[in-house]
């Protein structure tokens, strides 16, 4: 007997475990959807109002059967909605996906449905030897193969501006009034810099990049209103840091290296930094135990995109900081698991 009087029947099959390995199996399927919607760039044809699959075809450049298919799936993965007259619209996680959002993940999408994700297609390779998959999949290193590709440069570095949540609390925990110039160490295009000399109104920024990033930092500095108040150095952080600022920052930096890269940086910015100098790095830790986190997923990140690279737990950061003559000071979480670390010149003995 089934239906209402059989208790059993409602639950319906036991197919948990099953739709929770399909669901991870097909992670990267969904990967690519939202990948695709960002190449076609769906979210900013629909930024101004809902389209049909007809008119979208046409806008894209695509087969309007096979994109009925992948705009359904992105009704499902909550991108898109249908409306009553049955077109497509953006809902506001869609919304991100368009590239004049202010709070864009177009890039984050292009970077990790794209390049990121064929070097993912090759963990075996890193697996097996300990190697980042990126370098074998693409010839080069990450860092060099985007120096030689000034488009995908500054999608990368649209990405690295995106879902950054985490900028804005730096200056909740840190008072940067008392500092003069405020120096962003492989800042970027300058979206840290901006907050904190937003928040520190009489200060001036140096951002310190690779060359290659210099001229959109300065486009991007130039559209934060920021320019004005900032000098631009270009630079190699391995070898020296000619930059005297009362505050030094790292964000995201040291994850890129292994520990001889790292000191190398650490020790070029405590080379560069005045006795009463600050340093802030910003970095998603290791738990120390079985703790769960975003910085498991990343390390995998890490260990797959670039050589050598890693995340590291509050002790692993402690002494490579000792090693380049700094002590940590304090610790900070920020949102999206980032903790804010600030360390200062170890006085002498
Ligand atoms: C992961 S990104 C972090 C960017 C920024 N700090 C942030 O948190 O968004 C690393 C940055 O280091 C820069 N970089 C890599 N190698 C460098 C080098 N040898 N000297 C200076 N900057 C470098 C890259 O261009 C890139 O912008």
């Amino acid at each position: 007997m089934t239906g209402a009087l059989d208790p059993g029947a409602d639950a319906g099959p036991d197919d948990h475990a099953q739709r929770e390995v399909l669901h991870l199996l097909t992670g990267a399927w969904r990967t690519q959807a939202l990948h695709a919607m960002a190449e076609l760039r769906i979210g900013d044809h629909l930024a101004g109002s809902p389209a049909d699959t007809r008119q979208l075809a046409d806008l894209t450049g695509t087969d309007p059967g096979a994109l009925t298919r992948l705009l359904c799936y992105l009704v499902g993965l909550g991108m898109l909605r249908r409306t009553d007259d049955g077109r497509f619209g953006l809902t506001r996680a869609g919304a991100l996906l368009a590239d004049d959002h202010p709070d864009s993940l177009r890039g984050l999408a292009l970077m990790y449905g794209g390049p990121c994700y064929q070097a993912w297609g090759s963990l075996l390779h890193s697996l097996r030897t300990g190697r980042d998959a990126f370098s074998e999949v693409f010839g080069a290193p990450f860092f060099a193969y985007l120096a030689a590709r000034p488009e995908l440069s500054e999608t990368f570095q649209r990405s690295m501006s995106a879902g950054t949540s985490f900028f804005g609390a730096v200056t909740e925990h840190i008072d940067f009034n008392r500092a003069r110039v405020v120096a962003d160490i492989g800042g970027g295009t300058g979206s840290l810099l901006c907050e904190v000399l937003r928040a520190a109104e009489s200060a001036r920024g140096v951002l310190f990049e690779a060359p290659h990033v210099i001229e959109e930092a300065r486009r991007h500095l130039g559209e934060s209103g920021c320019l004005d108040r900032c000098t631009l150095v270009p630079g190699d952080f391995f070898a020296e840091v000619p930059v005297t600022a009362d505050v030094y920052l790292l964000s995201r930096i040291l994850h890129d290296w292994d520990d001889d890269g790292c000191l190398a940086v650490l020790r070029a910015v405590a080379r560069a930094m005045p006795d009463h100098g600050r340093l802030l790095v910003l970095e998603r830790l290791m738990p120390e135990g079985d703790d769960d986190g975003l910085a498991l997923a990343w390390n995998l990140h890490m260990l797959v995109t670039l050589p050598g690279a890693r995340e590291r737990t509050l002790a692993e950061y402690r002494e490579l900081m000792a090693g380049a003559g700094l002590t940590l000071e304090a610790s900070h979480a920020l949102p999206l698991d980032v903790t804010l670390l600030t360390a200062v010149r170890t006085p002498a003995a």
